[in-house]
């Protein structure tokens, strides 16, 4: 199997839907082979909703890497607010732009590697990050992402301490103030903000 972030167009389609609940209101998510965690919602992703529907949120939210648009749906909706949404996957943003309409929410979802095709700025980027595209990449499109952040504006996301969570804490301190806000099992719940 190729990995979730490649464009596969020969990969068989088999469109499967769940359902799952937050704060008492229910999304519907289409999800299909050849995307993240295709058939459920990933617990790293749960974990890190849970955590940021917590907080404050006001203003304008990037889901960067979205995937099937789990973050982005579900937090445009339950923070009344709109999101973007990108993934570098063809497949991902069909289904994301399927599940924004699904769930009747307020989201902008582009087809861009990293910030190609974003020329907006964000108060809050909010991302599984794309963690199998390699240490250099992925740090490529963390520390790109202060230059899409607005005034104040702050990166929530998740990674396991199997995936180097320590050494990513280490690391991008160089680049922004550091936060752990949650841990469960191995997850770790991230703020980055601006220096
Ligand atoms: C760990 S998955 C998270 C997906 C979704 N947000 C979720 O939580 O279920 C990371 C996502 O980043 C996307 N991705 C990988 N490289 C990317 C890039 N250069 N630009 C945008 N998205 C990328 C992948 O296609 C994948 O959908």
């Amino acid at each position: 199997m190729g990995h979730y972030f490649v464009n596969d167009d020969n990969l068989k389609s088999e469109i499967r839907e769940f359902k799952i609940n937050f704060l008492n209101q229910d999304f519907v998510f289409k999800t299909d082979n050849g995307v993240f965690s295709k058939g459920e919602l990933d617990y790293g992703t749960y974990l890190l909703l849970t955590t940021v529907l917590n907080l404050d949120i006001k203003g304008k939210v990037l889901d960067l890497g979205c995937g099937y648009g789990a973050i982005g749906v579900v937090i445009s909706k339950l923070k009344n607010t709109k999101v973007t949404m990108v993934d570098v996957n063809k497949r991902a943003v069909h289904l994301s732009k399927m599940n924004v309409s699904d769930n009747k929410c307020d989201c902008l979802v582009i087809n861009s590697d990293g910030y190609l095709n974003v020329s907006d700025k964000f108060d809050y980027i909010i991302t599984n990050p794309p963690i199998r595209v390699g240490k250099t990449k992925l740090y490529e499109l963390m520390i790109d992402s202060k230059n899409y952040l607005n005034e104040n504006g702050v990166i929530y996301l998740v990674i396991r301490k199997e995936q180097g969570a320590k050494s990513f804490i280490k690391d991008m301190s160089e680049y922004y103030n550091v936060n752990v806000l949650e841990k469960s099992k191995g997850f770790y719940i991230i703020s980055l903000k601006c220096c």
